[in-house]
């Protein structure tokens, strides 16, 4: 091949953001309506014609492009290389993202899953589910810091994953009903939440036991609902939620608002989604109600809304 390409999509995390950290499950829905695609190849012959976001380009092996939003793409790349015998190669790649940046939806676990599909179809390597997530994940080490491996896991994945402790399965659907995300358009500081929350369980750890039990409820719950197919405990699950990650420190006037607004519109449960401090909120509705509930979060301020059908097929397009 004289160029490779691959893709990856965002994710939403529908509980367990924080609490995965510190060892609970978290749950998480591939987002295919938002997708990355790289394109990688020899260095000045990589062209990317037609959009579908964002274009970055990072060079491996380069210090001249230190570029700080590809440092972890870049890092996984350059992983992947040496690992493939091919460490010191001088590859371009042009990572073409639709998903905003720093908003818990995934874009650098996503640009890093994309970046690495390419190398790997640029260089005939197979590349299987275990590998990729390692490969994203020491990407995410570096932009994140300590990362729990959610979103590396999630942004690859076909179908909603079930994650804890680097180890993910599908998780089971049975229930009809529709997620809707809206960004608030602020952008949130996953590496600066995450520590703010460790010092915050750190300091306290009696409540700290106390609320990552009291998740571990939550999400299995949350886990037995999605089978069951029951949405309207599912929706209590998700507003206990938001309440113990505002306890946790991470949620803002402006995440509160939206989740207030869509409540008032009718959904069934609504919380923050990734790790806070700005960023999105998720809120489960009635299929029927999820426009209806997107356009009330736009009259409350949010920057944009994407609805997703808790069982669509999840396959990035
Ligand atoms: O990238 P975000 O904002 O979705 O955050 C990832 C989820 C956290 O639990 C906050 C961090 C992690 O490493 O799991």
């Amino acid at each position: 091949n004289i160029r490779g390409a691959g893709r990856a999509h965002a994710k939403t995390i529908l509980v367990g953001e924080h609490t995965v950290v510190h060892g609970t499950p978290a749950l998480a829905f591939p987002l295919p309506a938002l997708s990355v695609r790289a394109i990688a190849g020899p260095v000045g012959a990589v062209k990317v014609n037609s959009s579908v976001g964002q274009q970055l380009r990072f060079v491996t092996e380069s210090t001249s492009d230190q570029t700080e939003p590809m440092s972890g793409p870049r890092v996984a790349v350059e992983e992947a290389l040496r690992r493939w015998g091919k460490a010191g190669a001088v590859v371009e790649v042009v990572v073409d993202c639709a998903i905003p940046h720093a908003r818990g939806l995934g874009s650098s676990a996503a640009c890093a899953g994309a970046a690495v599909r390419a190398v790997a179809d640029l260089y005939g390597e197979s590349l299987d589910a275990t590998e990729l997530y390692e490969l994203v994940q020491r990407g995410e080490q570096v932009a994140h810091g300590r990362a729990s491996g959610v979103d590396a896991s999630a942004v690859s994945a076909d179908g909603p994953i079930w994650f804890q402790a680097g180890v993910s399965r599908p998780l089971t659907i049975n229930l009809d009903a529709a997620l809707v995300i809206a960004d608030t358009g602020t952008y949130g500081a996953t590496q600066r939440a995450v520590a703010a929350v460790r010092r915050k369980l750190e300091r306290e750890p009696l409540r700290a036991n106390r609320l990552l039990r009291r998740a571990e409820e939550l999400i299995g719950s949350a886990a037995a609902d999605l089978s069951a197919g029951r949405a309207e405990p599912l929706g209590s699950t998700l507003l206990a939620f938001h309440d113990l990650l505002d306890e946790l420190g991470v949620s803002t006037p402006q995440l509160d608002n939206l989740v207030t607004a869509a409540m008032k519109a009718g959904a069934l449960g609504a919380k923050l989604t990734g790790a806070g401090h700005g960023g999105c909120v998720l809120a489960l509705t009635e299929t029927g109600d999820a426009e209806r509930v997107s356009a009330a979060l736009r009259r409350a301020g949010a920057a944009q809304t994407w609805i997703l059908g808790t069982r669509e097929p999840h396959t990035t397009p």
